[in-house]
């Protein structure tokens, strides 16, 4: 031990977190005309098509078929506007400014998930996609006695990152979100998730959405653009 003062130190100017995880989450006020549209339309949608897109993540329950955002229904149109205002956004605070211009095009993917009693998702994750978006319609009547229920939870991406922790950090390896009505998410496709058994009476409806970037760079590189589009020959085997 020493009696020297220890020399000037603030953690707070040094600490950064690398490799983060992006993560969105923002609860749209003035929903619930739109909310109920949606639910009146997506319940409809189930009735005459039972079957939907079958059966994926979920364990019970309904998928419509991945082509919601195509519809033309006032909610639709509303919803899908605000889910280009967050990813258009989201865009806007990450990209690097450079001085130079860039534009984008999204590739949506959406679908409707209905719950009820007992219903859930097992852990997965969405292939072949960027970004996975959520956006709860309806969260049912869930009994408050029964932990977790109906609610998402996002599996940190280092599976030994919770071997050694220290409890109630900024560090938490489990995050939960609350399946409230007009709440939207984003988070990468890569990062596993699943929703907790609904329990209780009512209908969970939530909207899922997948989301790939594409780099206008015909405008935005044309020096690039010929080597970008040259075509490979594939050979395929049996
Ligand atoms: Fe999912």
């Amino acid at each position: 031990m020493t009696d020297e003062p220890v020399p000037e130190f603030d953690v707070n100017k040094c600490l950064t977190m690398q490799f983060g995880t992006l993560f969105v989450s923002h609860l749209w006020p003035d929903s619930q005309e739109m909310n109920q549209g949606l639910a009146k339309l997506i319940l409809a949608e189930e009735k005459s098509d039972d079957k939907g897109r079958g059966i994926r993540s979920n364990a019970g329950g309904w998928q419509s078929r991945g082509n919601l955002i195509t519809r033309s229904e006032p909610e639709i149109l509303a919803l899908k506007q605000r889910m280009e205002t967050v990813v258009f956004d989201l865009l806007g605070a990450i990209v690097r400014k450079d001085g130079t211009e860039r534009t984008f095009t999204l590739l949506f993917d959406s679908w409707a998930n209905v719950c009820r009693n007992g219903n859930y998702n097992v852990v997965h994750t969405h292939p072949n996609a960027m970004w996975s978006m959520v956006y709860y319609v309806a969260d049912g009547e869930p009994d408050p006695s029964i932990p977790y229920g109906g609610l998402l939870e996002l599996l940190d991406p280092r599976e030994s990152a919770n071997y050694i922790q220290i409890p109630n950090t900024v560090l938490d390896g489990r995050t939960f979100v609350e399946n409230r009505p007009g709440r939207m998410v984003l988070f990468p496709s890569w990062v596993k998730h699943m929703v907790h058994p609904f329990v209780g009476s009512g209908v969970r409806i939530s909207i899922a959405c997948n989301v790939n970037v594409v780099e206008d760079i015909r405008t935005n590189h044309p020096q690039d653009y010929q080597a970008a589009t040259a075509k490979a020959p594939v050979d395929g085997k049996a």
